[in-house]
């Protein structure tokens, strides 16, 4: 379980493969003075993945894992973590899966965030497939993980309209803002209901 010992932050790592939207406004969140975390290692599944400028423009240790040999790689990483005091993991855009393993380790210390009203639309390409099911409300949910995929305890979701002119693109957009939103906030459930 995460614990907050008073004030003291609870030590973060954000796991990234792309943009970094959700890191860049992670990072934003744990600044503010009475942030619950404090973001001290952002893991990239990418080398040259785009959201890894925002660590570096916050000097925040960054390693880049290739995920090849998934076992060695995870240990690496798992030895990284521990060495850090990392009590929290917050998968934001991060496509790679983790092994059963891994998550018996971080019980119950896992976020991810996904782009889809849970336990509806698991997987990728979640806003064509709304779309193409003329759905009326699509969302996001932030979810402890476990370890099967984009299941979990869903610790918050907010719905958004589907707008009869909308695209995967745009739908996108307008749910990426509200993630910016809801992640900050289920942290913060997460370890106020400790
Ligand atoms: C978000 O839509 C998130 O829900 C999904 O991947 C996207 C990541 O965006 N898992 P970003 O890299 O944080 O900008």
């Amino acid at each position: 379980m995460v614990k907050s010992t008073g004030h003291k932050k609870i030590n973060t790592s954000v796991f990234i493969s792309g943009y970094g939207t959700n890191l860049r406004n992670l990072i934003k969140f744990a600044k503010r003075y009475n942030s619950p975390i404090k973001i001290t290692f952002v893991v990239s599944s990418k080398k040259n993945a785009k959201g890894l400028v925002f660590s570096k423009k916050h000097n925040i240790d960054s390693k880049f894992y290739s995920f090849k040999k998934k076992k060695i790689k995870e240990n690496d990483i798992l030895t990284n973590l521990k060495k850090r005091n990392i009590d929290l993991i917050c998968l934001a855009g991060f496509m790679k899966i983790l092994s059963k393993n891994f998550i018996k380790k971080f019980k119950g210390k896992i976020l991810n965030i996904h782009p889809s009203l849970l336990p509806k639309y698991k997987g990728l390409n979640t806003h064509e497939r709304v779309l193409d099911n003329k759905e009326k409300y699509s969302g996001c949910t932030v979810h402890l993980v476990d370890a099967k995929l984009d299941s979990g305890k869903i610790i918050l979701q907010k719905k958004v309209k589907i707008k009869k002119d909308d695209d995967s693109h745009s739908l996108a957009k307008r749910i990426l803002k509200e993630e910016h939103i809801l992640y900050p906030k289920a942290i913060k459930k997460l370890i106020a209901n400790l």
